[in-house]
């Protein structure tokens, strides 16, 4: 594959090296507080690495867009049911994406399932961050089945997407203990506390550093 700068990189393995700052783009669903965490990041000063050039949603009225006004980030919203087929929406948000030149989709809190022809355009250049400790309890609803499993451990995993349910090449990890008398809502705001912390350290040195995906060996290198 050849990559935007044109450098080829063997066969399986995606490369990418932003220039600074790299050009982010976020896709939210909802309350958007990992949102927050990037662009209080990036406010913080250029170290951060990279800049958020746009924030996308699947939906309108919620707070995720709230924030992106708030930091007068160009932000909209395409909505599935607005679309003729999910194939066309799929489409419609590549193209959206696209104008804005982005080195990383991060989907944070994006509640779809991004679709064969945004991933073709952006593979190897979009992550997602879960709610719980991949493998396990991929979906809509980690906190909540973790609890149901009973397990003492769970947490946070962001990885790079590639077209299943939360399964792809993990970039990193932090784990939260499950404490006595937890409940679904307690359990998530914990998780998000460390999610928070752990997307902004990964965006930031994805931004800085670059990476590199072995698709075959699900291998995800910073140099
Ligand atoms: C986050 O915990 C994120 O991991 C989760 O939604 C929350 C969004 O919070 N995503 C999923 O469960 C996707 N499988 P936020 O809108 O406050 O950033």
């Amino acid at each position: 594959m050849v990559h935007p700068e044109g450098t080829e990189s063997p066969p399986g393995l995606v490369q990418h090296r932003p220039e600074a700052p790299a050009r982010i783009v976020v896709l939210v669903s909802g309350s958007g507080t990992n949102l927050q965490a990037l662009i209080d990041a990036e406010r913080a000063g250029p170290a951060f690495g990279g800049t958020i050039v746009a924030v996308g949603a699947d939906r309108t009225g919620i707070q995720g867009l709230e924030r992106a006004e708030q930091a007068g980030i160009p932000a909209f919203a395409l909505r599935v049911k607005d679309f003729a087929s999910r194939q066309e929406w799929d489409r419609a948000l590549r193209d959206r994406v696209a104008e804005y030149a982005p080195d990383l989709v991060v989907s944070a809190g994006f509640m779809k399932l991004l679709g064969p022809d945004f991933l073709a355009a952006f593979g190897g250049r979009v992550i997602n961050t879960h709610p719980a400790l991949s493998p396990s309890f991929p979906g809509m609803h980690g906190p909540a089945d973790a609890l149901a499993y009973g397990v003492k451990i769970t947490g946070c995993t962001v990885f790079f997407v590639a077209g299943g349910v939360d399964d792809g090449p993990i970039i990193a990890q932090a784990a939260v203990a499950v404490e006595d008398g937890d409940d679904v809502s307690a359990l998530h705001e914990r998780i998000k506390t460390a999610e928070r912390a752990l997307l902004v350290d990964v965006v930031g040195r994805l931004a800085r550093q670059g990476w590199t995906i072995d698709l075959g060996k699900r291998k995800v290198t910073l140099p």
